[in-house]
């Protein structure tokens, strides 16, 4: 019989998130700070308004784009918190969830052979999907010492003739870093002077700690078109089950991404999209609430390292810590193995970010406080006996 399977399918590896949870699956008693989903529930009235729309039959397919009033939700919103200016005409597209943003926007822009450069460590779904697309990803190793942030030397290194594209994500999953106005005011001279484009995904934008708020590099002249922004309900609404989210980008590229959207999800869930617009546009005293429940956890993580003498680059946004794990001379692999199994407290191992990963480990604060510290009083006895 001959081979069923797509070849560049077969060359994936796995997420190596899924099989570490698999193990902490089979272990009694695990504390599981390892999945970057908040523990929140969605907030209720945006739960009422699916139930009310479900009520009145709301069971249609939406238009392909998604619902116009929700598209103006979203325009509103990012006007509103990051002065960012969509057209919900032909700029905005929803998506299910951020994650079809991504395959949407690489599918619609890279060609066969072309060069997409990556952040290593970054977020798992950008290396397949660049694959998938057709691309080749090129990844720049980022650095502690520098927060974490790419520079505009690293970027002027890592461009070839080939490069079509770059994915920045800030604040970024796994290590908390974000990246200023006046770092992508720097990394934008040299995309611009290049030519090539940027897909910004910007998920965690409203999860940041710092005095200043989140700064989309779509805002820097010269920057809306050549990026894409993609963004979505699953973290800052706390509504990853209802798989929502959306891109924003020049009409050009958005009416592409429609159409592989048209052919292959129709549209999200109509009912998650009305309950979107009451999301988007009712959300923000919800939004503060999770947003200072979660500096307070990151605030009681940082002190407990401290404490215990573990070094550790402050994130200033998203919801997790990367530890650095060095000084205890093992891979971080072996680290979260050994902790899970002897302590059963499963946090990820950074190599499953990438090579740049390794010597971190990924803690992800979105837990109660009390699980975060019977996790860290586990921790502790862990470094105690290495
Ligand atoms: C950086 C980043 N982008 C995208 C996603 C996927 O988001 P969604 O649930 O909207 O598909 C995640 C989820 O963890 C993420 O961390």
């Amino acid at each position: 019989m001959r081979n069923p399977l797509n070849k560049k399918v077969t060359s994936l590896t796995s997420s190596g998130i899924r099989r570490f949870f698999e193990i902490a699956a089979m272990i009694e008693d695990v504390i599981s700070l390892g999945v970057g989903e908040p523990d929140f529930d969605t907030p209720w009235h945006v739960r009422e308004e699916a139930i009310t729309k479900l009520r009145q039959g709301s069971t249609f397919y939406s238009p392909n784009a998604g619902l116009y009033d929700l598209r103006v939700g979203i325009a509103d919103f990012n006007k509103r918190k990051y002065q960012l200016d969509y057209d919900p005409k032909d700029e905005i597209i929803v998506t299910v969830g951020c994650s079809e943003g991504i395959d949407l926007a690489l599918r619609t822009m890279i060609d066969n052979g072309d060069e997409v450069i990556v952040l290593d460590p970054s977020y798992v779904s950008y290396i397949p999907t660049i694959t998938l697309a057709g691309g080749v990803p090129v990844l720049i190793s980022l650095d502690e010492k520098e927060k974490f942030r790419l520079t505009p030397e690293k970027l002027e290194a890592a461009i070839t003739p080939k490069t079509k594209m770059v994915i920045i994500s800030y604040p970024n999953n796994p290590t908390g870093a974000i990246m200023e106005k006046e770092d992508l005011e720097k990394i934008a001279e040299v995309i611009k002077k290049h030519d090539i484009f940027v897909l910004s995904d910007e998920i965690y934008s409203e999860l940041t700690y710092t005095d200043t708020p989140h700064y989309s590099i779509a805002n820097i002249e010269g920057m809306k078109e050549r990026t894409i922004v993609l963004n979505g309900f699953s973290k800052a609404f706390a509504m990853t089950g209802w798989r929502l989210g959306y891109a924003l980008g020049p009409a050009i590229v958005i009416n592409e991404m429609i159409k592989i959207h048209q052919y292959t999800v129709i549209a999200p869930s109509t009912v998650g999209q009305y309950a979107g617009i009451v999301a988007i546009s009712d959300c923000d005293d919800e939004i503060e609430y999770m947003r200072t429940s979660y500096n307070q956890r990151r605030r009681y993580l940082l002190s407990m390292f401290e404490s215990m003498n573990l070094e550790c680059f402050e994130p200033e946004g998203a919801f997790y810590v990367f530890l650095n794990i060095k000084k205890f001379g093992l891979s971080s692999n072996d680290f979260c193995e050994r902790l899970l199994r002897e302590h059963k407290l499963a946090i990820v191992p950074g190599s499953a970010f990438g090579e740049g990963g390794e010597g971190f480990v990924r803690i992800s604060y979105a837990y109660s406080i009390e699980e975060l510290q019977e996790a860290m009083n586990r921790l502790k006895i862990f470094i105690d006996t290495i």
